[in-house]
């Protein structure tokens, strides 16, 4: 089944996919504590969708055409195990709308006649090619507004909720300088007038763009404006901008998410190219920017308006719109900017002044443990774990040594994970007094062992 050629060869892991070991997720869990407490104050309740689904979800809502499902997904052919089975075509979920969209439809949730406000965090998976910030399996953390059109769903002060929620939450979790850039790429009968004009104007230099740009001109022009393509960029920046092609009712919807945004102190900035990669996109779509640690891969999040896509994956009407911020692009630039703190702290201690900056581990890694026991001598093992266990239920973090460790090894394994150490030797074992150090203090004391827990307790657990 395999073809490795040496055993003993080591397995790293898959190329674009990363381990967060513990010293990294304390940051990842704090901000995804706050992403929750932000969308629990609005009014959004959590969505889990399966990690794969039909293929042809994907190349129905995202669209055949998109990067992401004619280049970047990972697809198997699933063989049936069963005569009562069928052989079907599967996918990682490269995002999570479509999925999303589906569960709305499968379980009725329009029926409700309310307003559907969901939120996921999960990974997503896409073949690109891997640098900082681009991975093959990345973070998202989601959220959708969607319900049928007499619940409010195509409202603009949706959109601008939307986008409000949006800021306090990167306020909140302490992103700087992030850039809100927004734009309307019309209804469908605006894109239909706005496809006519980009295929005329694409007709006569077709031929001098790149072959995949060529096949996007024939069948989804609107993909034309997402090339990264160096060469076509000239030719693609003298096209016509979606902003002439919009109707009044376009118009007046993103005049009103504007209006909106400006009574809440939102700042943004109208950047009329921005069509986004997606072809479920209606009116309003966005991006977030941020300077501080992504690079060229700078956009932190997107997202926008999909009125249209319930109904072409063959559900009712109901109009939506939802964001999916990049986890991993957070993470860098909360790092990044805990660096530039830190770099410029140091800079102002060496050069006099006070140094206040602390590093991200010691903002959010979780306290040392309350104590560590170390039993003296292997017989006082099964003791050990008994006390660690009392300790633990009364809520209580414990590490359990091994009564093996010589002393000076237990002392130095405590001291680098724990506030306290317990000791248990047989004298202890016999006399119920069991002795208590304080890393911190240095003090020693001899307390009952139905005591300890109380008096952990009582001591500042904040190291
Ligand atoms: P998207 O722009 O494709 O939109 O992805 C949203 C965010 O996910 C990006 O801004 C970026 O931060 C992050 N991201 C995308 N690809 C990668 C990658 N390979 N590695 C690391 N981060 C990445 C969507 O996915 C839409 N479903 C958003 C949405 C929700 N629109 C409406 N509702």
């Amino acid at each position: 089944m395999s073809n490795t050629t040496d055993k003993r060869q080591p397995i790293k892991a898959v190329r674009g996919t990363r381990d967060l070991l513990p010293d990294q997720t304390p940051l990842w869990n704090r901000v995804e504590t706050t992403a929750r407490a932000v969308f629990a104050r609005y009014g959004f309740g959590e969505i889990r969708t399966p990690i794969f689904e039909a293929t042809e979800l994907f190349a129905r809502g995202v669209g055949e055409e998109t990067d992401i499902v004619s280049k970047e997904m990972f697809t198997w052919e699933d063989r049936a195990r069963a005569a009562s089975e069928k052989a079907q075509s599967l996918t990682l979920r490269p995002e999570s709308t479509a999925g999303v969209v589906r569960a709305y439809i499968e379980h009725k949730l329009g029926e409700t006649g309310q307003l559907q406000k969901l939120f996921y965090i999960g990974p997503q998976f896409r073949r690109e090619r891997p640098q900082r910030g681009r991975y093959r399996q990345f973070w998202q953390i989601g959220a959708e507004v969607i319900g049928p059109q007499t619940s409010g769903a195509e409202s603009p002060i949706r959109d601008a909720e939307v986008l409000e929620m949006l800021a306090s939450l990167l306020d909140e979790l302490g992103i700087r300088d992030w850039k809100l850039e927004l734009n309307s790429v019309g209804n469908s009968d605006d894109r239909a007038r706005y496809n006519i004009a980009l295929r005329e104007a694409l007709a006569p230099v077709a031929h001098q763009l790149c072959p995949d740009n060529q096949r996007r001109a024939e069948t989804n022009p609107l993909r034309v404006l997402d090339s990264k393509d160096e060469a076509d960029q000239d030719i693609i920046n003298a096209l016509p901008r979606i902003a002439d092609y919009l109707g009044e009712d376009s118009r007046d919807h993103f005049a009103q998410v504007l209006a909106a945004l400006d009574a809440c102190g939102v700042q943004y900035h109208v950047n009329p190219r921005l069509v986004r990669g997606l072809d479920y996109y209606t009116r309003t779509t966005f991006e977030f920017t941020v300077t501080t640690g992504l690079g060229t891969q700078n956009a932190l999040l997107g997202g926008g308006r999909y009125d249209g896509l319930s109904e072409m994956l063959g559900g009712p009407r109901a109009p939506g719109i939802g964001f999916a911020i990049g986890e991993d692009r957070l993470i860098l630039t909360l790092q990044a900017q805990a660096e530039a703190d830190r770099a410029a702290a140091e800079a102002a201690q060496s050069s006099g002044g006070p140094f206040i900056a602390r590093s991200l581990r010691d903002e959010w890694a979780t306290s040392k443990l309350d104590a560590y026991i170390a039993p003296i001598g292997p017989a006082q093992n099964p003791a050990a774990l008994a006390l660690a266990r009392d300790l633990r239920r009364q809520g209580l973090t414990i590490e359990v040594g091994d009564g093996k460790f010589k002393l000076g090894k237990s002392f130095d394994t405590a001291d680098k994970l724990a506030r306290h150490i317990i000791l248990l030797g047989e004298d202890e074992a016999q006399s119920g007094m069991l002795t208590l150090k304080s890393f911190a203090s240095g003090e020693q004391s001899k307390i009952r062992s139905t005591e300890i827990a109380k008096i952990l307790k009582s001591l500042d657990r904040i190291f």
